[in-house]
């Protein structure tokens, strides 16, 4: 499904659309640019205002209705206290689900007097609000075939300065678009072929390079600790490469590495039945990197930016990687697997050990990694950790310009005795404490060298309740924190 985004300028009163959605915030009065509106309502918009129907609370939503011309429809939706840019991204989000839901087809936002970033945010909110998952189903008759929201008006004072957050606000809401509708695929339709073929479309549509190195050239390049996750399984494992060049020829890329495991079943230390299907979102970081890796190359931004996925699946069998095993990555290092559910790590060691091939300004990976993660930070932070302190701060601001709020965690020296092995050079879990951060400790053994941030994502890319603005299941996070990161650092 595609949704048309488009501008209008000129008074939203006359504007012939089935729904005009108005965000304001608490406790506000009505906007003088609104009195045609509010008459064309009889009045109905600044009484439900007076007689507080509508307070302008969070997530707050009132339906009224017109007859004759201009829009049939106005949303009020609430932006509580939030400041302009988070609380226009949020009510427009709700506005778009609600758009979508009542199936209108269209709608017009009322974006008039926003800044930049808050017109790219409602953008981005009408366009991920109106996003649902439905392809799996099978389609009721026409008869009662609602209308998915096609096309979404903004109304603005000057289109064409609106034109630039409005092509941004497309291209980060297509991102997300791609990364959730990848992430909310089962295990059996998304394979680590599946996400290469994903990888294969971007490529094809904006010109980039692609690589897709299967389990003959792992074993090549001596890649034995990503082969070791991926024996449990026939399907081949794929390490897939993106090459973005938007930045100057020969200029060190911005490098971003996801996990993908499309299902982590934990292999031999098998995971509990209970709530074993969510680990099919085990691949959100990767589809996180294709998602914004969509989103960079609309944007055409002028920065050179690789994107990595190793990507497999953690299954039990005969071959399958036992605790106890030794193993080698692809940078020398050997590991002791005691716990074959950690397999993220062992994943990862050798997808950074790759991305040190490219000398990168900055490597940015994004990992479903540890259910420590969502212990510590539970569901809406973003645990961060990395080996260069003004990188991390880099890459917390881009999350909080991006609506995804990050923490940090620290990577003292101390916690490293936790993955010391009597065996190999490291073992690849800590003991009971710390989890999220003997992860990382893990993985920094395989970024020395690179100015390196990790993004432990277990908590924050799918939701397992509905979260008002959005359905249960994936988020969408990390693409904003990626984008913006990259966006930070384009000339
Ligand atoms: N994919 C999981 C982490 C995870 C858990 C993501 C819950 C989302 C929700 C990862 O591969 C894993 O199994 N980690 C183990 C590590 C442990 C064995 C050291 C974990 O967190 O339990
Ligand atoms: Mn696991
Ligand atoms: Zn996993």
């Amino acid at each position: 499904m595609s949704l048309a985004l488009d501008l209008r300028a000129g008074d939203p009163s006359r504007a012939a659309t089935p729904l005009l959605a108005v965000a304001l915030g608490a406790g506000d009065t009505l906007p003088r640019a609104l009195t045609a509106l509010d008459r064309r309502y009889d009045g109905a918009l600044s009484r439900a205002l007076r007689r507080k129907d509508f307070q302008g609370a969070k997530d707050e939503a009132l339906l009224l209705f017109a007859p004759g011309a201009g829009p049939e429809r106005v949303l009020l939706v609430g932006m509580g206290a939030l400041d302009a840019v988070k609380g226009v991204t949020r009510a427009a989000t709700l506005a778009g689900r609600r758009a979508n839901a009542l199936g209108v087809g269209k709608m017009a936002f009322w974006a008039e007097g926003l800044g930049d970033a808050a017109l790219e945010g409602a953008v981005i909110g009408v366009a991920l609000g109106a996003w649902e998952f439905r392809e799996l189903h099978t389609p009721p008759p026409p008869a009662k075939r609602k209308k998915a929201l096609a096309t979404a008006t903004f109304c603005v004072d000057n289109a064409r300065s609106a034109r630039g957050p409005l092509a941004a606000g497309a291209a980060v809401a297509e991102g997300q678009r791609i990364t959730r509708r990848l992430a909310m695929l089962p295990g059996n339709i998304c394979t680590p072929e599946y996400l290469a073929r994903a990888a294969r479309d971007i490529a094809k549509r904006h010109k980039l390079v692609v690589k897709v190195f299967g389990r003959r050239e792992l074993t090549r390049m001596k890649m034995g600790s990503f082969l070791a996750v991926a024996a449990g399984t026939t399907q081949d494992p794929k390490l897939i490469v993106l090459e973005y060049k938007g930045g100057r020829r020969g200029e060190a890329p911005v490098a971003i590495v996801g996990k993908g495991l499309c299902f982590d079943s934990g292999g031999i230390s098998i995971k509990p039945a209970q709530g074993m299907e969510a680990m099919k979102f085990d691949m959100s970081g990767a589809a996180g990197v294709l998602g914004a890796m969509e989103a960079i190359a609309c944007m055409k931004l002028r920065i050179n930016v690789v994107a990595l996925i190793g990507s497999t699946t953690n299954m039990l069998g005969g071959e399958a990687m036992k605790p106890g095993d030794v193993v080698r990555a692809s940078n020398g290092k050997t590991i002791e697997i005691q716990n074959t559910d950690a397999e993220g790590r062992l994943v990862l060691a050798d997808v950074l050990s790759y991305a040190q091939k490219y000398k990168p300004q900055a490597c940015v990976d994004a990992a479903t990694l540890t259910g420590a993660c969502v212990i510590a930070l539970g569901n809406t932070t973003v645990g961060v950790l990395g080996n260069d302190q003004a990188v991390v701060d880099e890459v917390l601001a881009a999350g909080r310009r991006g609506g995804e709020v990050g923490w940090q965690l620290p990577m003292f020296e101390e916690y490293k005795e936790l993955i010391k092995s009597d065996v190999a050079d490291m073992r690849n879990i800590g003991g009971r404490g710390a989890g999220t951060i003997t992860a990382a400790l893990f993985l920094a053994e395989f970024a020395e060298g690179m100015p390196w941030v990790h993004l432990d994502v277990a908590g924050t890319a799918y939701s397992e309740s509905d979260l008002v603005v959005m359905p249960k299941g994936p988020t969408g996070t990390p693409v904003r924190t990626f984008v913006e990161f990259v966006r930070g650092r384009a000339r």
